[in-house]
């Protein structure tokens, strides 16, 4: 490898700008008036649930996420249920149109029958959900069950998100999974039974100990099982955790250098297109017909997210936000009437180019006619500088029509240059 661009690989955004400022009790009677929520114009929307509960809690996840227990999914559902009639009830969100839907996590796969037919009821009960074109549902292939994925069908779920990691049981060991290869294999065969065909799978690669022949076998068997979608994580080791605490003792072998995770996203690149697999994202690759809805109309058309649940981000009405992360205090602040916002932002007409570029790129090309259409200028007067360092390290292609991420050095550190549009504090690199 030649001397790396970065000396590490970012993660992906999810959402740019981002809510930053603390929000007082004060602000926090504000909020709807921020977030415009007595507008009534008609709007378009994506809707965000996050369902935090997992069964084992997975010694390498950053993700906001909470043992699963009895009572405190129940605590958690009434106060989530009360969130949602909080937006339900404002003129701005009675009058929009939601058009996808994603059920994250967490874990969403660990509610029971019960509670997934509660929560598809408030949902309906406080969103206008009638032109929706995607619902996707994501869990663990160990909570699954072939009753829970046809009740899923018939509440209206077309897409499942399964997180797999590795078909390989003695990495899916060292990573402390819960699922085998076998429950993924079976929850694949009954989300199709069921009637969902539309299967996402996520992988992480340069996993402890990972071989590049290992690391290509799971992606064989991806092919294999004719999986329409794939999302490809590097494993991210976060200081602190209990896997990088497992491989610093020696415990478990230690994750190969940037050099092989790039030979490997490399080798995943060759391997899925020679298979009529496309970039779709940084992160994911996808066959003819397994597009997914959501994240387009999220990254490239920036329809405002109504995000809801513990630790959820989302922007709605021009207002960046962020949920509390810790469970008492959602339910504290939900049980006190107030909406669970903890950090803010009001989104300036001067963010809007680098969050066309910031969330764009994301999606591997950019429409630079369009860009200049918004903004007046095209992308790399806009920011010459940057525009200038990406070209010269063949990061980006500049075309007439889009700005486009180069393959495959460009998709190897896409979530960089992305993040190099947003401000300081959204950049999170961890050391391999
Ligand atoms: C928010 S999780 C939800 C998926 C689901 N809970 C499951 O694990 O079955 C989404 C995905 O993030 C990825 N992920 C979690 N921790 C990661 C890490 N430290 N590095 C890279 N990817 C990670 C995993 O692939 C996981 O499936
Ligand atoms: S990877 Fe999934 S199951 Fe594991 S802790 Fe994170 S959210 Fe929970």
């Amino acid at each position: 490898m030649n001397k790396p661009v970065y000396p590490f690989r970012e993660i992906g955004i999810g959402h740019y700008p981002m809510g930053n400022s603390p929000v007082t009790p004060e602000d926090s009677k504000r909020l709807p008036s921020m977030m415009n929520l007595n507008h009534a114009a008609p709007s378009s929307k994506l809707v965000y649930v996050h369902i935090p509960f997992c069964d084992s809690i997975c010694p390498f996840c950053p993700y906001p996420k909470a043992f699963n227990e009895q009572t405190a999914r129940q605590e958690y559902l009434t106060a989530l249920f009360r969130e949602l009639e909080m937006y339900g009830s404002a003129p701005q969100i009675r009058n929009c149109s939601v058009e996808a839907l994603y059920i994250g996590g967490g874990t969403p796969s660990v509610l029971d029958e019960e509670e997934i037919m509660a929560l598809f009821e408030q949902l309906q009960a406080t969103l206008p959900m009638h032109n929706i074109e995607e619902i996707t549902f994501e869990g663990n292939p160990a909570s699954f069950t072939a009753a829970k994925l046809k009740l899923l069908f018939a509440l209206g779920v077309n897409r499942i998100s399964l997180g797999v990691q590795t078909f390989n049981d003695e990495l899916g060991r060292r990573l402390g999974l819960l699922q085998t290869s076998e429950d993924s294999l079976r929850t694949i065969q009954q989300s199709r039974e069921a009637g969902i065909s539309n299967v996402s799978l996520d992988l992480m690669y340069n996993l402890p100990g990972q071989s590049m022949e290992e690391w290509l076998e799971d992606l064989e068997k991806v092919v294999e099982l004719g999986i329409g979608h794939v999302t490809l994580f590097p494993l991210k080791i976060i200081p602190g955790f209990g896997l990088a605490k497992r491989i610093a003792s020696g415990e478990l072998p230690a994750c190969g250098d940037l050099a092989l995770e790039q030979q490997m996203y490399y080798e995943a690149c060759r391997y899925l297109e020679s298979q009529g697999y496309a970039v779709e994202s940084t992160y994911d690759f996808v066959q003819p017909g397994g597009h997914h809805i959501y994240s387009r109309k999220h990254f490239d058309d920036h329809l405002d997210l109504l995000s809801v649940g513990l630790g959820a981000f989302g922007e709605v009405g021009g207002y960046a936000y962020q949920n509390v992360k810790l469970l008492p205090e959602y339910v504290k602040k939900i049980t006190s009437g107030e909406l669970p916002v903890s950090l803010g932002y009001q989104v300036t007409p001067e963010d809007l180019p680098n969050q066309f570029l910031a969330m764009g790129l994301r999606r591997t090309a950019i429409d630079r006619q369009l860009f200049r259409r918004k903004f007046g200028t095209f992308p790399e007067e806009h920011f010459p500088e940057l525009f200038d360092k990406f070209v010269k390290a063949g990061l980006v292609e500049i075309r007439e029509e889009t700005i486009a991420l180069t393959r495959f050095e460009g998709l190897f550190w896409g979530n960089n240059v992305c993040k190099e549009f947003c401000e300081e504090h959204i950049k999170i690199a961890f050391p391999k």
